[in-house]
């Protein structure tokens, strides 16, 4: 049989996007090597605001087009403070990227690891586990993501909208409730919990209304509900109590931060943001052009999100390697925590970007 083969589209972006980019393909090579049995070939796609800032556009022509042909999307990060488009925003072709290829299902895996930093004075901390699962193409970015989708915008008044719909609803909670389901059959407590704020929205009763009529096919997993706000005092009151959390766009962005906030921050804030047929993964991080290219740049990010993206692929074609490779990276990194190898400097370690790397390379080839 002919060894099954994977088009990847690589971003890398701006800033310390490519030092992380570049980490996680040396990252994803080496699990490759040890695992066999699948190749992968890549294709870099140019884009970023470096690039726009030289041609005016923000991902290269026929950018898009390849993006959507490849298995998977690899990005390292966009943006430079000094880049705006001409309304002043931020330059976020991923945000376009997201919308065009319906990426609803965005997973940001939020884990404790010994040894990385745990910002709660409780040894419960250490079971940190959750997924937080950010629908990530409507809710109160639905005017954000690609034109301007603002229904009134003058000098007097500007609203943005917020729109749930079924068919993402739908599928956005089939997707919670089986992720919690994959996640129990290796230990987890399988339980989704549903944050949202149906007591004052008609469109969050809505979204909770479909979480109800989804769950009816997942009898083997445990519902729960939080309204928003009190989800929030509850990430910092008892974190360890939740598995995975669904929820609309807005709320995922801001609860995800704060979230990861509890394990380490951004620099281990992993992300994949995954539609019916494409998927893409990045570090949910920006570029920190003020270290950029000096390798102190944390990589776990990156590197997470490429573990996801092995995953992801296994599932796509029913691979067992894929997922064996996705494990090797996963648990290098556990074992690299636990045995202290892994001291990234944004930890206070003495381990820059490469230093990291390789340091999961050896774990990795041992
Ligand atoms: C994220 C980021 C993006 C978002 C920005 C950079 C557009 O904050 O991925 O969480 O808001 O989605
Ligand atoms: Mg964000």
């Amino acid at each position: 049989m002919a060894t099954p083969s994977f088009q990847i589209a690589t971003i890398k972006g701006d800033g310390i996007g490519i030092d992380v980019a570049d980490a996680t393909l040396a990252v994803i090579e080496a699990a490759q090597s040890r695992v066999g049995g699948f190749s992968l070939n890549y294709q870099e796609i140019l884009a970023g605001a470096g690039y726009y800032r030289e041609t005016g556009l923000d991902i290269e022509p026929d950018g898009e087009k390849m993006a959507g042909v490849a298995d998977a999307i690899f990005l390292g990060a966009i943006g430079l403070p000094s880049v705006r488009y001409e309304d002043g925003t931020e330059i976020a072709p991923h945000l376009r990227l997201r919308d065009i290829f319906q990426l609803y299902a965005g997973i940001r895996p939020i884990k404790a690891y010994p040894n990385a930093p745990q910002r709660l004075a409780d040894e419960r901390a250490a079971a940190i586990d959750m997924i937080i699962l950010r629908e990530s193409t409507e809710g109160l970015f639905y005017s954000a993501a690609v034109h301007n989708r603002c229904p009134v915008e003058n000098d007097a008044e500007v609203q943005d909208t917020l729109r749930i719909t079924r068919k993402t609803t739908e599928k956005l909670h089939d997707f919670a409730f089986n992720l919690a389901r994959k996640r129990k059959e290796k230990g987890t407590k399988g339980i989704v919990t549903c944050v949202d704020k149906a007591n004052v929205f008609k469109s969050m009763a809505f979204f909770r209304k479909i979480f109800d009529e989804r769950s009816r096919a997942f009898p083997d997993i445990e519902k729960g509900y939080n309204y928003v706000d009190a989800q929030a005092l509850d990430l910092i009151r008892k974190p360890w109590d939740f598995d995975v959390l669904v929820m609309e766009n807005m709320f995922g962005d801001i609860l995800s931060d704060l979230a990861g906030g509890l394990v380490g921050g951004m620099g281990m804030a992993a992300c994949g943001e995954i539609g019916d047929n494409h998927g893409l993964f990045q570090p949910a991080h920006g570029t920190a052009p003020d270290i950029m290219g000096q390798d102190k740049a944390n990589p776990l990010a990156a590197i997470l999100s490429g573990s996801l993206m092995l995953d992801y692929l296994a599932d796509k074609a029913g691979s067992q390697a894929l997922s064996d490779a996705a494990d090797v990276i996963s648990d290098a990194i556990q074992s690299g925590f636990s045995k202290n190898s892994i001291r990234p400097a944004e930890f206070g370690g003495d381990m820059g970007t490469k230093a990291v790397t390789q340091e999961i390379i050896r774990h990795i080839q041992s």
